[in-house]
């Protein structure tokens, strides 16, 4: 697959995952995932917004009868760190019991927003909860959180692209990359 013509955006001070990088380790994990859930249903769940770039490209190396819902949680505001307990923004539409759900997530960073989404799933009586992450920060876990289908580990460092933003900012960028602390250093 060629890779989309972009110039490395002037904020962004390194590329950590290349977009082929990227589109091998989604292809990976949905060849897992398509074996593992072989015979079932499965219901990806998308949390918005910051997985909506994983879960399309996800969705589509996976070769299964799967339906798909989203759900919001609160998110950061323009700060590199999370802020506050999660709440919900917007809640699941899909009928869940007795489902195989699988939660898609862009990282995994202190693990507070997945405990958050897997207690908020509880009560609905899904038959199993998985989580893929494109990304984990192991370092900076604080609630204990398995991740079935992980992407990759990054190291503590603020990243942006592939759906992960700053402000709103570089979801679009196709590469995940560092961005220059410089750019949220007044802000944070
Ligand atoms: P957690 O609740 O601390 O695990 O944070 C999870 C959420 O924080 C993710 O869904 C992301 O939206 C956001 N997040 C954590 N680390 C980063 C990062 O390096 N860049 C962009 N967003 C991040
Ligand atoms: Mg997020």
């Amino acid at each position: 697959m060629p890779e989309t013509t972009m110039l490395l955006h002037p904020d962004i001070e390194t590329v950590l995952l290349t977009e082929a990088a990227i589109q091998q380790r989604v292809r990976e994990l949905g060849a897992a995932i398509t074996a593992d859930y072989a015979g079932e249903r499965p219901v990806l769940l998308g949390i918005l917004n910051g997985a909506m770039v994983f879960l399309t490209d996800l969705m589509r190396t996976i070769d299964l009868p799967l339906t798909m819902d989203l759900i919001a949680l609160s998110s950061y505001g323009p700060c590199t760190s999370a802020q506050g307990a999660p709440s919900l923004l917007k809640p699941l539409i899909t009928d869940i019991a007795g489902k195989h759900v699988l939660i898609v997530e862009d990282i995994v960073d202190s693990g507070a927003s997945m405990r958050f989404a897997l207690d908020y799933l509880r009560p609905f009586h899904p038959a199993g909860v998985k989580i893929a992450a494109l990304l984990s920060k192991p370092s900076r876990r604080q609630v204990a959180i398995e991740v079935d289908y992980l992407g990759f580990e990054v190291p503590d460092l603020f990243v942006v692209g592939y759906g992960l933003d700053y402000a709103q900012q570089y979801r679009h960028l196709p590469y995940i990359g560092v961005l220059r602390r410089e750019v949220y250093a007044r802000r944070d």
